[in-house]
């Protein structure tokens, strides 16, 4: 769904201690693509956890489009009757991905090696992002692409007709990237290769392998190269999704710099590849206890037990950035309120999010009175302590939903309260998020009420 409507201000200020226990939503990345492959096999797949933001109902009404009959059961319970590999129709109007670049990057994927052609665009966040990264790799099979300049949507996708498999080693980290050339793998002849120099979040091969896909790993000099057996028919599957990680960090971090707090968030995936923040936390002298740790719908997961924390600054290792690359914007709020420094290298990728998020924190950081130093790839956050950040500020939020999120857990803890200029797009991934801050006690608050 494009656009927002009318921009939704919110301030957030300093109260009591959070308490109590906060269920946050299922994991975005999951539920993409849980409807992406239910639509992809044949017969009936269920979902349960899936995230009701709008990215994910963007993805399952393409999916819809694409001729897969998806329901709505209940509270996060899902059906999706899927057309087959090879089985999408061609789609009768311009699929909108909203604010999505996960949705529109797969689904372009997934389509890219089928004789149809489908036309994408989305919010004006996501027009502004680049399609190359998919794209390049989506020609390789046979696919055409026409969108506007600097390979931006809106654009149409001509899928290929008669796909060639692939041999692709990535040129960035982006699981995104990699999992558009897997779904186009799927309907392409022989075996598809992508070559991983870094690791990024592997859902796309868990849920490739839980649905019956052929896949295998080899190290190469070039790094892990994941091989993809071609047209597979991929059997439904029952698909629990656990909480976001992602999700999860906005009252965990709040409960961290907010004085007295003690919550607790349970059933949080702990996969390795998304919780480099949980790493960086520990670090910082965070007291987080990782409870009751089990296997979910085929991921781990835990209770995370957060306390109020005394925190000190440190070095984020570029090579954990892949792992927390969604995380940066509320760990450099957090940075704000450690003692001493917070550096953080190698997070180019942030400038191409659904904001350029590295200018973006610098901004509203400096708005508040925090001193940051950034180059193209690095932010740097100089501490004041945990009752030193004046705060005061009115952030901009440009339409993207961690930066919003993240600017209202910096007010909780501010000397004064803080602004944010729209709060409208929370809902992409968290619709819950603010009667969650309120039960837990924060003062998260609309004008004129
Ligand atoms: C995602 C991958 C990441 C992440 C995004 C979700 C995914 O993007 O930032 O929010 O579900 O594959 P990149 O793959 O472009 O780094």
């Amino acid at each position: 769904m494009s656009g927002h409507g009318t921009p939704i201000p919110m301030t957030s200020r300093r109260g009591g201690p959070l308490k109590g226990t906060a269920e946050v939503p299922g994991d975005k990345s999951i539920s993409h693509r849980a409807l992406i492959l239910g639509a992809m096999a044949v017969g009936e797949t269920k979902i349960t956890g899936l995230l009701e933001g709008q990215d994910v109902l963007d993805t399952a009404a393409a999916m819809r489009a694409f001729g897969a009959d998806v329901q709505h059961l209940g509270p996060g319970e899902w059906q999706v009757h899927g057309v087959g590999v090879g089985g999408f129709a061609e789609p009768a109007q311009v699929i909108d991905c909203g604010n999505s670049g996960t949705g529109v990057r797969l689904i372009m994927g997934a389509m890219a090696t089928l004789p149809i052609t489908a036309t994408f665009t989305g919010d004006a966040s996501l027009n502004k992002r680049p399609m190359g990264r998919v794209t390049d790799p989506l020609a390789l099979f046979g696919a055409r692409a026409y969108g506007r300049q600097g390979g931006r949507l809106p654009m149409t996708i001509v899928g290929a007709a008669d796909p060639v498999p692939v041999r692709y080693a990535l040129p960035v980290a982006s699981a995104q990237v990699k999992s558009a050339v897997l779904l186009a793998g799927l309907n392409a002849p022989g075996e598809t290769v992508v070559i991983e120099r870094e690791a990024t979040r592997d859902h796309s091969e868990r849920m490739l392998a839980g649905f019956g896909a052929g896949l295998r790993f080899e190290d190469t000099d070039e790094g892990r190269a994941i091989i993809l057996t071609g047209q597979p028919e991929l059997t439904p599957q029952t698909v629990a999704v656990p909480r976001d990680p992602s999700s999860a960090a906005f009252p965990v971090c709040a409960a961290l710099i907010v004085e007295g707090s003690d919550i607790l968030v349970p059933g949080v995936s702990q996969n390795p590849t998304r919780n480099g923040l949980y790493t960086t936390l520990v670090e910082m002298g965070a007291d987080i206890a990782f409870q009751n740790p089990r296997e979910e719908g085929g991921e781990p997961v835990a209770d995370l037990a957060v306390k109020f924390s005394s925190l000190k600054g440190v070095e984020v290792p570029p090579a954990r950035a892949a792992s927390m690359i969604d995380e940066f914007p509320v760990l450099s709020v957090v940075a704000a309120l450690a003692q001493g420094t917070t550096t953080m290298r190698g997070v180019k990728e942030l400038r191409v999010k659904e904001s350029d998020r590295i200018d973006a924190m610098a901004r509203g950081l400096e708005a508040c009175g925090v001193r940051v130093e950034e180059d193209e790839d690095t932010l740097i956050v100089h501490g004041t302590g945990p009752d030193g950040v004046p705060g005061g500020g009115t952030c901009a939020t440009h339409l993207d939903h961690r930066i919003a999120m993240s600017f209202l857990v910096l007010g909780l803890a501010a000397q004064k309260p803080v602004t944010i200029d729209d709060a409208s797009p929370i809902a992409t991934s968290f619709p819950a998020f603010e009667g969650l801050m309120a039960a837990l006690g924060a003062s998260i608050t609309r004008p004129n009420r």
